[in-house]
């Protein structure tokens, strides 16, 4: 088991990703299924203050993820929950202990057969404290802010950069201050900054840990 936490646009999906497949394991994103709720929650437009609602709405919806898509009562919600607004909803759910106890134990379900990399705003410290290697990914302010415009702008939304900064200091400041699993650097994690690192170089770096570490499946 190998978790990646880390804040917002540190590159965390991207060296997952390339992680996951060099060691042919699987990925679990484990914001997906966060996403999944703040989408079900967005559409059923059930107000996140309205705690009642919000557990009603909880009992009755099932969130999955198979074969990398998102699934939220079997529907296939993947590309939905990829705007910013969802993202924005899901950091702010997460928060939640009703919304914590309803996706945790799916993402540990998930994880439970093993040769996985989780990524996450908690995985090392929450979801698989027994992971055998933890990483840390961090990235400077700026140059997570340029890195969500670009992929803003790959999708075709044009965003003002000073807002994009702020949108990312303040998700920082959500899911770093909550009172419930915050996101930290989990006990034993090997924390690689991102800034001025291609992908390539992170990945190695990882790679380097993992063999260090003794859990590689390489040949
Ligand atoms: O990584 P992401 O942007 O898809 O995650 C969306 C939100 O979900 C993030 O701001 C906080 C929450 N989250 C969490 O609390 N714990 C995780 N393991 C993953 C995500």
């Amino acid at each position: 088991m190998i978790t990646i936490d880390g804040p917002a646009g540190a590159g965390k999906s991207t060296v997952a990703r390339e992680l996951a497949r060099r060691l042919g394991y699987r990925l679990i994103d484990t914001g997906a299924l966060y996403r999944g709720v703040a989408w079900r929650v967005r559409e059923a437009g059930v107000d996140p203050e309205d705690r009642q609602g919000l557990e009603r709405l909880l009992g009755s919806t099932t969130i999955d993820i198979k074969d990398g898509a998102v699934l939220v009562d079997g529907r296939d919600v993947s590309a939905e929950v990829r705007t910013a607004e969802v993202g924005e909803l899901a950091s702010r759910l997460a928060a939640l202990a009703a919304v914590r106890a309803k996706v945790t134990p799916i993402q540990r379900r998930l994880a439970a057969a093993g040769g996985a990399v989780l990524e996450g705003r908690d995985t090392g410290s929450v979801v698989c404290p027994d992971a055998e290697v933890k990483f840390y990914l961090d990235a400077s302010p700026e140059v997570r802010a340029i890195r969500r415009q670009r992929e803003l702008a790959e999708r075709g939304i044009a965003a003002d950069p000073k807002a994009v900064r702020a949108g990312i200091l303040q998700r920082d400041r959500q899911d770093m201050e909550r009172v419930l699993a915050p996101l930290v650097v989990p006990e034993g994690a090997t924390v690689i900054d991102s800034t001025g690192r291609s992908v390539e170089e992170v990945v190695g770096l990882m790679l380097e840990a993992v063999e260090r570490l003794g859990c590689s499946t390489r040949s």
